[in-house]
């Protein structure tokens, strides 16, 4: 068979429009597994590793996942959401049902001792998702299944939210509510009497700085994974306190 070889550079062509579509949000749909973590109302799925509180007063709900560490990326993947659908299980899939979609808001740990139920281990990608989301897809009964997964943009209620915790020399800044690519990957704080500074990546979404920006209002430089940069500023006024949350008017 001989292939035309104008093929390859149209199909590239064409992956690059869909990206620029989909606003730099791969659009490819991956293989990968299937577990579910906690009970129907969502205990257990509340705070994780990414750095989240309540995930019903934060926006996430119940349609929220833990990832293994192929897909978390040391905690950046966070916020990112991903549609999902059961696939090749005829047993335990079912049948028409919607794929769900669900931001990541926690990390599935490996665990080297096991022989066996290694799911999370690398480099497996998985989803441990809340139980209300794992039944939308699949019985209970069947424990793993096989899935599809894809990115999606985030769709968000409001502005971008910053939580602004620790102490006079150490500022933790978890930021949330992220719409579109929805992970932040840089992240940037300008006191009203300091230059753009850069935080360094804490864990999850959480990132810190070692500055006294107590007295200052603050901005904030918000970078995406998919490169979009957002300024969003004076979202704390000069009297802002440790332990509260500042909303911004945008989003991405
Ligand atoms: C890892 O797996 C072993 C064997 O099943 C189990 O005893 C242990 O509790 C697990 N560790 C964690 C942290 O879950």
């Amino acid at each position: 068979m001989v292939m035309p070889y104008s093929l390859p550079p149209l199909f590239f062509i064409m992956m690059l429009l869909v990206e620029v579509i989909a606003g730099g949000i791969d659009p490819n749909w991956y293989d990968a597994h299937a577990t579910f973590y906690g009970d129907a109302a969502g205990g257990e799925t509340m705070q994780g590793a990414c750095g989240y509180g309540d995930l019903f007063k934060q926006g996430y709900g119940l349609a929220t996942t833990a990832l293994s560490t192929a897909l978390f990326n040391n905690g950046l993947t966070c916020g990112a959401c991903f549609q999902i659908m059961c696939v090749n299980d005829p047993q335990w899939c079912i049948k028409g049902a919607t794929p769900i979609t669900v931001t990541a808001t926690n990390y599935c740990p490996p665990n080297y001792s096991k022989t066996v139920d290694i799911w999370c281990n690398p480099p497996q990608k998985h989803f441990d998702l809340s139980y209300k989301m794992f039944t939308s897809i699949a019985g209970e009964k069947a424990g793993i299944i096989p899935v599809k997964y894809r990115r999606v943009p985030c769709v968000k209620t409001g502005g971008v939210r910053f939580e602004l915790k620790g102490n006079p020399y150490f500022l933790i800044v978890l930021v949330y509510n992220v719409g579109n690519a929805g992970d932040v990957s840089h992240m940037s704080i300008r006191g009203s009497k300091t230059g753009l500074l850069t935080m360094t990546h804490n864990s999850g979404q959480t990132w810190h700085i070692n500055q006294n920006l107590v007295g200052q209002s603050l901005s904030f430089l918000v970078t995406t994974s998919d490169g979009k940069a957002l300024e969003f500023s004076f979202v704390a006024p000069s009297n802002w306190q440790f332990g509260q949350t500042y909303e911004s008017k945008q989003n991405f």
